[in-house]
């Protein structure tokens, strides 16, 4: 007899096999609307919510997956996804649910790495809401930029390689995930850095401008880049990379109006301006490495990037004017992020004691101007 506990599956299960490229077909029954807000790659939707709510046997009688491989149905916290999944089960289906739906697969995450020279940098992604950590090696030391997981994820990536962690540190106080930053440098004994002067309620050690942090045989460059918030900080690894937080993404460059009134908001777009123009003066082929992308991160292992010179190319808002660039951004501001406030103030204070992440952190990611 099949039970409910049979029928569920949790994120590290389904999150492995889509890692070891294991067929399934994922079935989102949620309604559309959430659906357009954040999903998992690839995933069908079947409109049924309302259905599968009142109990009709017949919800997903439309629905003809492939039927010699496993289904994963998937709602918003994994109950209505049980119901689905026991229709198609009573259809002979191999079919299970997500356990704890898109709340717990907020937390599934994947990495993609690169060589550059003998510094191995590995990109560590929140795969439904896009969010990217960074854990870069040489010889037998890291540094993590934006810790977006558990402290054990990046200690086992840290063990696997060889490494321990020097330093930690957050390119800019974050609105739209809960940084891990100071939990991971309690657990790894790591250095926390941040930019001197930053509004930040917890103690650190501060950076400057132009300062070196030295680890293994590397090091990477402190570039005050302010604009989407005034302590937002980029890192620049040689000729090679550049860590830019939600300074310049892959497909626009950040908002700059998050707890700012309209006047405070059009000054950072310019000083974002002023910041973009700095890192687009350096090497050309730098691989760009942002905190964020737009769409959820497959499970490909491709690294989100580009170079300086194709992100010219390709984003038009970087060949604007000054003026022009400050009137196209403030033109173009997305909705703002859920809990973004909450989640801000957080992070400025450094804990999150009484809150639960999964809650503050559900839904769409919405930090970019493209
Ligand atoms: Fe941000």
């Amino acid at each position: 007899m099949t039970t409910t506990e049979d029928l569920k599956i949790d994120v590290k299960t389904l999150a492995g096999w889509l890692a070891k490229k294991i067929p399934v077909t994922i079935v989102d029954v949620r309604p559309k609307a959430e659906r357009e807000e954040w999903l998992i790659p690839g995933s069908l939707h079947a409109d049924a919510y309302d259905k599968l709510k009142a109990d009709d046997p017949h919800a997903l009688d439309d629905l003809n997956p492939q039927a010699d491989i496993p289904v994963v149905t998937v709602c918003g916290s994994g109950r209505t996804s049980l119901k689905a999944a026991e229709l198609l089960k009573q259809r002979g289906y191999d079919a299970y649910s997500l356990d704890g739906g898109m709340k717990a697969w907020n937390y599934a995450w994947n990495t993609a790495e690169t060589m550059f020279h003998d510094v191995k940098v590995i990109q560590v992604r929140r795969s439904s809401k896009g969010v990217l950590s960074y854990i870069i090696g040489s010889a037998d030391e890291a540094v993590v930029i934006d810790a977006a997981l558990d402290p054990l994820v990046y200690l086992d990536i840290a063990k696997a390689n060889g490494w321990t962690i020097r330093y930690v540190t957050d390119t800019h106080v974050h609105a739209d995930f809960i940084s891990r930053t100071r939990e991971l440098a309690s657990a790894s004994m790591a250095k926390h850095l941040v930019i001197e002067k930053a509004n930040v309620e917890y103690p650190f050690t501060p950076v400057r401008d132009g300062q070196l942090i030295k680890f293994g045989n590397a090091a990477l460059e402190v570039i005050h880049t302010p604009g989407h918030t005034l302590e937002s900080t980029s890192f620049r690894l040689d000729d090679d990379a550049i860590f830019t937080g939600d300074t310049l993404f892959v497909d626009g460059v950040g908002r700059p109006d998050l707890k700012a009134n309209h006047d405070e908001a059009v000054e950072r777009s310019r000083m974002l301006f002023r910041s973009l123009n700095q890192l687009l003066n350096l090497n050309q082929n730098a691989w760009i490495l942002p905190a964020h992308t737009s769409v959820a991160v497959p499970f490909d292992n491709n690294l989100v990037t580009g170079t300086i010179k194709i992100l010219k190319e390709k984003l038009d808002m970087l060949r604007l004017s000054e003026t022009e660039f400050a009137d196209y951004t403030m033109s173009r501001i997305p909705p703002t992020p859920p809990n973004y406030l909450t989640i801000a103030a957080l992070n400025r204070q450094g804990s999150h004691e009484g809150y639960v992440p999964a809650d503050l952190e559900a839904g769409a990611n919405r930090c970019a101007i493209g």
